[in-house]
This record gives structure tokens, C-alpha cells and sequence, in this order.
């Protein structure tokens, strides 16, 4: 018997790992995951594991599935024709010019993609919506896919959501297969899975039939949610903006506390404690950063302004415009507290990533921090235990527009930790990386000018014992150190 086939056009964040996760759960689907980039395959394939992405535990997921039911192919054309279902999970970044400049989703890619399927295909396909995408979508890309009247698409939308919800995935896996005999208590469900249709079209109802049976195999049965093809694009957009919006709200009260001598950790945990609001998303830091939440606050801020809601618009928008704000200000606690200048100074970056545990920087706070010391003249020492060093410096070039040789005489990148901390006037935490919790300040404090900075855009550092060493110590939303120069 045929073995039930599935695709994946896309081989980056979401396209690999999510199928990888289908390959182990399903042990009798084949996998094959398509990409334009010979450079992102290749690394998919590589022998010795060197995956393109780091998230904990996906090494041994992807190397206990490779070559047994997940294939990572160029061979786009073949896997779409074989293929039974196809998730599509390229990239829709927010347009950098044209109408919705700055706003809307760039959708080229999916219409790319969807040409494709339509000019390949002779058999019946399922044609799932992975990547996140305006709501209406489905129904352009429906007209895209029957336009050439070959044969019949099901669309459904599955919009991915939290990395968290991955990442909680995967450390079950790891638990329960890889590291037989650690805790059962990490085990965590998996957040839900949601399931877009036209439930006018019995055939789309059947393919979602089918969808959710795939899922069943790792997700109960009423973690896996279905709804019409809108509410499933709009939920997605919806969570982000959500989240994102927690964010801004704690960055913006640190901003109060700072200005009262009330503490944020302690205002957060008093007000998280209280049920209805729950503690999570509530740390107070430089922002949020990564690939999806400007990308989709932005884009529900294009569709509300499309429908001529204004003021749902602005609402969303400030979001954005508070994260800004924060980074800015992060940015003028440095200049202010190292006297008003740091022209010439060494300032040590720790972390460059967007959040722990990732090597993507993509929209990462540390890009604009690094950016504006750059704009100031500063002299830029950066650490990050998984972002390469060719990536650092591809971003700053972007942003800063310096050549490769003006870059190389301001910004310096280390392998370890305390040697870029050598000669510095300021450490600069941007990443919540766990082991810069356990440096040893004591031999950073000795190395450092004086008097020595620490400005903990995380929140994470003991700031009471590098005071004791002599540190002089900013965190956000923390009442402010006397020896800083601030107001
Ligand atoms: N990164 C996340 O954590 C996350 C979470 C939820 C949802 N999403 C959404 O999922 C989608 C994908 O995000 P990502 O982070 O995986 O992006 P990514 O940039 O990491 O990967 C996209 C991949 O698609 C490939 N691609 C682009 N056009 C193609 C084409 N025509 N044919 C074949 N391959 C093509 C690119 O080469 C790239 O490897 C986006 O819509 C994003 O908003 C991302």
C-alpha cells in the first residue's frame, strides 16, 4: 500500500521542526521538506548534525527521523506531485516598499509557492496554510490553486503558534525517549493546534478530518480546535498581538517604577499572582523581539486600517511604538549613565539573540541597541554563546550601513564570555542567557575599567552582589543606583 505523503515548502523555523515533530509522531507518513536555499537543505542534511537552527532538543529529533521518514529534498516539483498534503511555511515578512509598505505581510512567496502547486499538481492535494498570513488568504489562494482546473485542492488553515509550545513539545519528547529516566513531571502537554476550514465544503471538512488524525497522535483530541478558515487566520494574528501586548504594558510600567522607586519584579508578581492576569509574558526587559510579533501586530494594524477601523488600529499600533520606545530609552540609560558620551568606550554586549536558547536574531532588541551605540561612536565587544559570529555582523552591517572594514574597527565578536568583558566600561545584557547568571563577576569586575557599568536589559544578573563588588548596576524598572548618573 501507498504510504500516505506529505510536503513542506519551507525548510526554515517553523517548516523544519514542525515536520520533524509529524515524522516522529507518525512513524508511517513519509516527510519531505522542500526549500529554494541549497544552503538551508544541505545543513538539514549535514552528516554530523549541524542543523540551520538551534532550539533545545531538535538535534536528536531531527537525527532519530532523517532518512527513516523525513527527507529534506531541493527536489520541489517531485514532492509536491507525490504528495497527498502540503503545508506551506515560507517566510511573509512585512513589506519593505509598495502599498502597505511597513505594515502588510509580503505574501510573494506564498503566491509563489501556490503557483507552484498549481502548475505541478495532477492529483487531489490538501493544501495547509502553515505560515502566518492576513486573514483572507486561503481564499486568494484558493482562486491562485483552481485556476488551472487540473484537479481539486482542499485549503485549510493551520497557523503555528507559540515556540514555546515547540519547545514544551520537544523537552516531552526528550524526557520521555531520549533521556529515559529524567523527571516525567517535565512532561507538558502541548499547547492547542488549530484547524481552519470551510465547513460549507464537505471535502474541506474531510481534509481537516484528516489533519486532525495526524495531530491525534500527539496532541488529546481537545487540545485540537476547529473553526472557520477566518477565525483561524485571525486567532493567529490575534495571540501574537496579545502577547506582545504584555509585554509593552510591563516595559511601560517599569518606565513608572523607575520614575517612583517601585521595584518591577515585585509589582509584576503582585500582579500576576492575581489569577484572571497569570505571571507569564510579565518580565519587564528591552522588548520583545523575533521574527513574529512586529511582523503580525503590524499586520493586524494594516487590516484594521484596510477596514477603516482607526482607532482598533492605533490601539494595536502603540504595541509596537511602547517596544520601540523601551529599546530607545534602554539605549539613553546607557549614554546618560557612562556621563553622557560613550564615544570611544568599550561596551560589552551580552547576547545578541533575541531570546535564550536561540540562535535567530531575527528583530532581535540587541540589532537597535548595538545600532544606536554604534550611531554614538561606542566601541562594541559582543558575546553570544549560539548566534555566529557571521550573522552579528551581516545584521549591524544592515542596519548601520558601515562598510565590512568600518564595522571590523568598532565591533569586536568573542567566543568567551570573559574576554570580551576585558577593558570594558559597561557590560550590556540583551539576551536572558542562563549562564550569564553564573559568570564570575568578581574576575569581570577586575578586569573592567572603573567605574565599572553593568546595564541588565533582563533583568537576570545578581544585581545586590555585583554591587557589592563594586558594580555600578541599572535593571529595568528597578529603583535606580545613586552612582548612576540618572533622574
Ligand atoms: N519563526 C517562528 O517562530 C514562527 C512561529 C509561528 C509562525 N511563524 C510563521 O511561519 C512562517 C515561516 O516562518 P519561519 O520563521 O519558518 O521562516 P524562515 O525564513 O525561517 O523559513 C522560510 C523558508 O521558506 C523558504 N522559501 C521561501 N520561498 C520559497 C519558495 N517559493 N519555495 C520554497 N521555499 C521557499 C526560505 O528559503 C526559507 O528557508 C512565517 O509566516 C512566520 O510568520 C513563524
Amino acid at each position: 500500500m501507498k504510504r500516505y505523503q506529505i510536503c513542506c515548502i519551507g525548510a526554515g523555523y517553523v517548516g523544519g521542526p514542525t515536520m520533524s515533530m509529524i515524522a516522529y509522531q507518525c512513524p508511517h507518513i513519509d516527510v519531505t521538506v522542500v526549500d529554494i536555499s541549497q544552503a538551508r537543505i544541505d545543513s538539514w542534511n549535514s552528516p554530523s548534525g549541524d542543523l540551520p537552527i538551534y532550539e533545545p532538543g531538535l538535534r536528536e529529533l531531527v537525527l532519530s527521523v532523517r532518512d527513516r521518514n523525513l527527507f529534506f529534498s531541493m527536489e520541489l516539483d517531485e514532492a509536491i506531485e507525490n504528495a497527498d498534503m502540503i503545508f506551506v511555511a515560507v517566510n511573509t515578512p512585512t513589506k519593505m516598499s509598495g502599498l502597505g509598505a511597513g505594515r502588510a505581510a509580503d505574501l510573494t512567496r506564498w503566491e509563489l509557492s501556490a503557483r507552484r502547486i498549481a502548475a505541478v499538481a495532477t492529483t487531489p492535494k490538501i493544501v495547509v496554510e502553515k505560515s502566518t498570513v492576513p486573514i483572507r488568504t486561503a481564499e486568494a489562494i484558493a482562486s491562485v490553486l483552481t485556476a488551472s482546473g487540473r484537479t481539486h485542492f482542499s485549503i485549510l488553515s493551520n497557523p503555528e503558534f507559540l515556540a514555546e509550545g515547540l519547545e514544551q513539545a520537544l523537552k516531552y519528547l526528550l524526557c520521555v525517549h531520549f533521556c529515559k529516566g529524567t523527571a516525567i513531571q517535565d512532561l507538558q502537554n502541548p499547547d492547542r493546534v488549530l484547524i481552519g476550514t470551510n465547513t460549507e465544503d464537505p471535502c474541506s471538512v474531510e481534509a481537516m478530518n484528516v489533519l486532525v488524525d495526524i495531530y491525534s497522535h500527539w496532541v488529546p483530541r481537545n487540545r485540537i480546535l476547529t473553526t472557520n478558515v477566518w477565525s483561524s487566520e485571525l486567532s493567529k494574528l490575534v495571540a501574537n498581538s496579545c502577547l506582545a501586548q504584555r509585554v509593552s504594558t510591563i516595559n511601560a510600567v517599569s518606565e513608572i517604577c523607575e520614575a517612583t522607586g517601585a521595584d518591577i519584579d515585585e509589582v509584576a508578581n503582585a500582579v500576576g499572582l492575581d489569577k484572571r492576569i497569570g505571571v507569564k509574558f510579565l518580565k519587564a526587559s528591552i522588548g520583545f523581539g523575533g521574527s513574529c510579533f512586529q511582523k503580525d501586530i503590524l499586520s493586524l494594524v494594516y487590516l484594521c486600517e484596510s477596514l477603516g477601523l482607526d482607532e482598533v488600529a492605533e490601539y494595536f499600533y502603540w504595541i509596537v511604538k511602547l517596544n520601540d520606545h523601551q529599546k530607545e530609552r534602554f539605549v539613553f540609560r546607557i549614554i546618560h549613565g557612562l556621563f553622557n558620551t560613550v564615544t570611544g568606550k568599550r561596551i560589552t554586549i551580552l547576547g545578541f539573540a533575541f531570546k535564550k536558547d536561540t540562535g535567530d536574531t531575527r528583530e532581535s532588541s540587541a540589532i537597535e541597541v548595538c545600532r544606536r551605540l554604534l550611531h554614538e561612536n561606542a566601541i562594541l565587544s559582543i558575546y553570544d554563546p549560539k548566534v555566529q559570529s557571521s550573522q552579528i555582523l551581516s545584521d549591524l552591517g544592515h542596519c548601520t550601513r558601515l562598510d565590512p572594514l568600518e564595522l571590523n574597527q568598532h565591533v569586536s565578536i568573542y567566543a568567551d564570555p570573559y574576554e570580551a568583558c576585558n577593558q570594558s566600561h559597561a557590560l550590556v545584557v540583551c539576551t536572558e542567557w542562563d549562564l550569564f547568571k553564573e559568570l564570575d563577576f568578581e574576575r569581570i569586575y577586575c578586569q573592567m575599567e572603573k567605574p565599572a557599568f553593568a546595564f541588565d536589559g533582563r533583568n537576570i544578573l545578581p544585581h545586590e552582589r555585583m554591587k557589592s563588588l563594586g558594580f555600578v548596576v541599572y535593571g529595568i524598572g528597578k529603583p535606580l543606583d545613586k552612582r548612576l548618573n540618572l533622574v
